[in-house]
């Protein structure tokens, strides 16, 4: 252990890390090149995961350092009530250019739990501010929006929530649509808006993330969208995850029809190089906050909303994606997991794989129950790890969502140690019994 992972151990209390008995020596991540971290002594490490989901470029990109360099020898930040500034307002119309003309407003703050936030209050918001009450919110069995308050509350109940649960708003969870029962999870919501004031639903759009990488039909959420209309309940698309490609599109929701009230965005947002959270709503939301009666504005703000230099990282990320390279990559990448899941999915170590986008998951079989306290999660990070694969797993499901950079020749050498991960864990269980 050096000197420096040894002052983290005693100084620093990292996340979703339990603080009893060894605590672990943690890699230090010196350097980004591409996909790689690099550490003090050169080991080299493919991070396959993105690192939690955000990096689209890779790591230290000198397009983004140096958008984020010039801007801060310009303006680092200025607070943003009564004050604006180009990175802003560029980025402003960046997000709007990609979805309908409906959307006219972009609410800035500083991750993808705030961007959830904002969406909910605003929701919440828009009925108070007209004097209605449509106190229910709705969201889905297995959600996972973020940490703080809100964002918890629309999140499924959890090892991650218990210890808050009292303090949480309630909230009706449906049935997941796991592709059996999705007509069914339609009739749930049909009956739960007709018999009860429903204001809102958030939704993680074709996929959740945290709770497995688990997917639903595009079909499926258009039908929820439109019980949402019908109804007249506000809907909020999660897209932290799911934005900026990750799905093979711009949004997850751009493979359905119909388009939400409010897109709460993040993580890729600045490419993975600065935290921000930015939340788009359409004209209908905003029009409720317009009045001359103060009571009656969002009376929301964070120190840091619109940070410059998170705004000209994300204008930066922003060209990078739309170029013909990066756009090529993206559906290459999506291909590569196709033809690869293909290959794979009758392994018999897996109970399934699936594929979305530049997204791939695999679900390894298990005696013991599916999901994050899996006890296969240790010996998966650990196979990976030893071969420099960044992956963490969500129990016994572990999944690739690289860095539009990833090489063909980065993803078949994480392709092949996936084959043989669960070809010898096939025959360690086998010789086991
Ligand atoms: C769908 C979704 N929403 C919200 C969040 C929370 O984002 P953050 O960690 O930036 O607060 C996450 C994080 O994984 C997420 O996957």
């Amino acid at each position: 252990m050096t000197e420096l992972q040894q002052l983290d151990k005693a100084l620093v209390w990292h996340p979703f890390t339990p603080q009893e008995g060894e605590l672990p020596d943690n890699i230090i991540a010196e350097r980004g090149e591409g996909t790689c971290f690099i550490t003090p002594d050169g080991r080299k490490i493919i991070d396959a995961i993105a690192s939690w989901w955000v990096n689209l470029h890779g790591h230290a990109h000198p397009v983004i350092a140096d958008a984020i360099a010039a801007q801060a020898k310009k303006l680092e930040h200025v607070m943003f009530a009564g004050f604006t500034h180009e990175p802003a307002v560029t980025l402003a119309q960046n997000l709007l250019s990609q979805v309908d003309a409906s959307f006219t407003k972009v609410f800035y703050s500083d991750n993808g739990s705030t961007a959830n936030e904002v969406a909910l209050k605003l929701a919440m918001q828009y009925w108070y501010n007209q004097g209605i009450s449509k106190p229910i919110i709705v969201a889905l069995d297995g959600a996972y929006h973020g940490d703080t308050f809100g964002a918890m509350a629309v999140g499924e109940r959890s090892i991650f929530t218990h210890p808050f649960t009292p303090y949480l708003f309630e909230v009706k969870f449906l049935d997941f649509p796991n592709g059996y029962n999705d007509a069914a999870v339609v009739q749930q919501f049909k009956e739960l808006s007709e018999q009860q004031s429903v204001g809102a639903f958030i939704f993680e759009p074709l996929i959740q993330g945290a709770s497995g990488m688990r997917m639903y039909q595009p079909e499926t959420l258009q039908a929820l969208l439109e019980v949402a209309k019908q109804n007249s309940i506000i809907t909020i698309a999660d897209e932290v995850f799911t934005g900026f490609y990750r799905t093979g599109k711009f949004l997850a929701t751009h493979h359905i029809p119909h388009l939400p009230d409010i897109i709460a965005l993040s993580k890729g947002i600045t490419g993975g190089a600065l935290p921000l959270g930015a939340t788009l709503v359409n004209q209908k939301i905003y029009q409720a906050f317009v009045s001359a009666d103060f009571s009656k504005a969002f009376l929301h703000g964070h120190s840091y909303t619109a940070n410059p230099l998170a705004c000209a990282a994300a204008n930066a990320s922003f060209q990078l994606l739309l170029q013909a390279d990066c756009q090529q990559r993206i559906r290459s990448i999506a291909q590569r997991h196709q033809q690869f899941i293909e290959k794979i999915k009758k392994h018999v170590a897996l109970s399934d794989c699936r594929a979305l986008g530049t997204i791939c998951a695999f679900e390894i079989k298990t005696q013991t129950e599916s999901g994050y306290t899996n006890k296969l999660r240790d010996k998966i990070l650990h196979y990976f790890l030893s071969k420099n694969i960044l992956l963490r797993p969500l129990g016994n499901i572990f999944y690739l969502v690289p860095p539009y950079c990833i090489t063909n020749e980065e993803l078949d050498y994480i392709y092949a140690e996936i084959e043989n991960f669960l070809d010898q864990l096939f025959v360690r269980d086998v010789s086991s019994k």
